[in-house]
């Protein structure tokens, strides 16, 4: 009994350390999109109205220097349908609701997006999950809202920004919201966001070019140099668009923090760290961004994310090909991309979609 029980510890440990994953009972191109976003009206308004968006040229909705898209859920459906996504499961965009500063405006709005969440949810199950909206940075009516999504609406698992208002992931203040994560054993996704003094740096440009990228590798950032991810290593954590520019900048860090004077951290356990996230694949097909995370060690961690609609649908739809392309990838680990790994850290799903774990 013991021997057995030591073995197959051993086996899922083996199995974590290079493929995510459990296996499920899905066809090898069923695909779970884990990065796709629902635009309500009533939250484009919410933005426009607190003076946070401007329409420009009559019609376009500007947010922060990016472009707030048009969106429907018949038309999400749809692109679903013509890009070959089984499952979407939907989250809120940057900029969230921080810029609403976690006042009670912010829990009311936030409550709002989580119903109409739930709505979508029920209109189109077997189709349509949900990463629960939180009003951060109010930690104590995040915590509510988590319960909230979790025990009454039935969400997939959690959504968590880079930085809120300017609260990083590693903030000690964020710890009640990890310490619930942790004993419930969520899944968070984690979307990037801009830091706040995103004016200085964007020289006028769009800011999701690159400040979304590196607001991600500042937050994998400060999760280690702050201890707070060695506190709480078994969330399973999703980072976005391929983690941002962690792939090319881990080992710069990694290293950098050995030396007393930034820290004096094993190399080892920064890389180890790092590569413990998952990540989705929402514009970061091309060869180079693929050959990155495979280097890197991650192949086995990837999920699928379209980030419609702010891509478009015909945008994305080549995404399946283009990891084919790569060519250094197997079957197995293109079936974790496509649905295996998701539906390993989304019991829920699993249990919406009726699948049967084959083994893990
Ligand atoms: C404004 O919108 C019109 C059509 O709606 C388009 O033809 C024009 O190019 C747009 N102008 C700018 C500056 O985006
Ligand atoms: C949000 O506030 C509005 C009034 O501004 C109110 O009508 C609505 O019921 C509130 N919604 C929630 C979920 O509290
Ligand atoms: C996608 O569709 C839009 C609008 O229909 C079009 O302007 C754009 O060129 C298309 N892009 C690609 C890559 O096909
Ligand atoms: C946590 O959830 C994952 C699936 O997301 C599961 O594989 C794991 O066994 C769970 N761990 C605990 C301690 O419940
Ligand atoms: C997976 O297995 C479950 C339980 O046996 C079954 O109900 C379901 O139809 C299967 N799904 C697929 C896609 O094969």
């Amino acid at each position: 009994m013991s021997t057995m029980s030591t073995m197959s510890t051993i086996t899922f440990l083996l199995i974590f350390s290079t493929l995510a994953t459990a296996r499920f009972n899905v066809t090898s191109n069923f695909r779970v999109d884990v990065h796709t976003h629902f635009i309500p009206d009533f939250y484009r308004e919410a933005l426009i109205n607190s003076g946070n968006a401007e329409i420009r040229n009559g019609t376009e909705v500007w947010s922060e220097g990016a472009i707030i898209p048009k969106w429907s859920i018949e038309a999400q459906i749809e692109t679903m349908d013509t890009n070959g996504i089984d499952y979407s499961v939907l989250s809120l965009s940057a900029p969230g609701v921080a810029f609403l500063h976690g006042n009670p405006a912010a829990a009311n709005l936030t409550r709002r997006l989580n119903d109409y969440l739930f709505e979508l949810m029920e209109l189109y199950p077997g189709r349509i999950g949900a990463f629960c909206v939180l009003p951060l940075p109010n930690v104590e009516a995040a915590l509510e809202e988590i319960e909230y999504c979790m025990d009454t609406l039935g969400f997939a698992g959690v959504g968590l920004f880079t930085n809120h208002d300017g609260v990083y992931l590693g903030d000690s203040n964020l710890d009640p919201i990890f310490d619930l994560l942790s004993t419930r054993n969520l899944t968070t996704f984690v979307h990037p966001t801009v830091p706040n003094c995103w004016k200085d740096v964007t020289l006028g440009y769009a800011p999701p070019l690159i400040e979304f990228p590196f607001d991600t590798m500042r937050a994998i950032m400060n999760l280690f140099l702050t201890g707070t991810r060695a506190r709480y290593q078994h969330i399973n954590m999703i980072f976005s668009h391929g983690g941002g520019v962690l792939p090319f900048l881990a080992e710069r860090v990694a290293y950098t923090v050995e030396r007393p004077a930034f820290g004096g951290y094993r190399s080892e356990d920064v890389l180890d760290q790092f590569k413990g996230y998952f990540f989705d694949t929402a514009s970061t097909v091309s060869r180079p961004q693929l050959a990155a995370l495979d280097e890197f060690g991650v192949a086995g961690r990837l999920m699928t994310g379209t980030d419609y609609p702010f891509l478009p649908g015909n945008f994305t739809n080549g995404y399946p090909a283009a990891i084919a392309a790569y060519g250094k990838f197997t079957e197995e680990v293109i079936e974790g991309i496509n649905s295996q790994n998701a539906l390993s850290v989304l019991p829920v799903v699993v249990e919406k979609l009726g699948l049967e774990i084959l083994y893990n």
